[in-house]
């Protein structure tokens, strides 16, 4: 049984679509042992605790500096004593020792086709305005590795959407999630719970 932790920030829909995967068996040999967000007021620990399972809040306004912060989200996250790390809407920039303790362990869900429309500064709605404003024909969205640079680590699925004339950000955002994110983040989990996902040479190679 893959034991998995999911960081959240915000609303955490795709939490729910892990939730949901797990439910409906699209999701095999997976727990998630915890949800941790750095934020209180998240929906995504409504979303936990109407499942039934564990949500923690550790947040940076309750720490003296950065530091302590991160001291106490990675204990929180060793406490539960993960496989691997989901983050799925997490705001929070994740420390070095963290990523290089759990090396191909971290995944992350891009509301892109990298390597377009990612990297510093590109999360939320910006990404979609900036795919609008270039007026590209087709985005999508890209669940990867987390190493320690900004959406650099080896892809592990990408579903491309298409743009539809008149799209404003919000409505492009939403397609994206309904169409790639709910699917490929359950997927990808899937597959890893299943052994079916290898590193490479910094490259993901996917035995079906
Ligand atoms: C999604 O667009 C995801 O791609 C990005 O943050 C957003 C999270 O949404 N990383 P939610 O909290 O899962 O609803």
């Amino acid at each position: 049984m893959l034991r998995i932790a999911v960081l959240v920030s915000g609303g955490g829909t795709n939490l729910q679509a892990i939730i949901d995967g797990i439910a409906k068996g699209t999701i095999t040999n997976t727990e998630i042992s915890l949800v941790l967000s750095n934020n209180k007021d998240a929906y995504a620990l409504e979303r936990a605790a109407k499942a039934g399972i564990k949500g923690v809040c550790v947040s940076a306004k309750d720490f003296a500096d950065r530091e302590d912060f991160h001291k106490a989200y990675m204990a929180a996250i060793d406490e539960a004593g993960v496989d691997l790390i989901v983050l799925a809407g997490c705001l929070v920039v994740l420390p070095e020792t963290l990523v290089k303790k759990y090396e191909n362990r971290i995944i992350n869900i891009h509301p892109s086709l990298i390597p377009a429309f990612c990297g510093t500064g590109f999360y939320g709605l910006k990404v979609h305005e900036e795919a609008l404003k270039r007026g590209v024909k087709l985005t999508g969205a890209t669940c990867h590795f987390v190493d320690c640079g900004t959406d650099t680590g080896p892809i592990i699925l990408q579903k491309a959407v298409e743009v539809k004339t008149g799209d404003t950000p919000k409505e492009l955002q939403l397609r994206v999630m309904e169409e790639a994110e709910w699917e490929i983040m359950p997927k990808a989990i899937d597959l890893i719970a299943n052994g079916k996902v290898q590193v490479v040479e910094n490259k993901v190679i996917i035995t079906e």
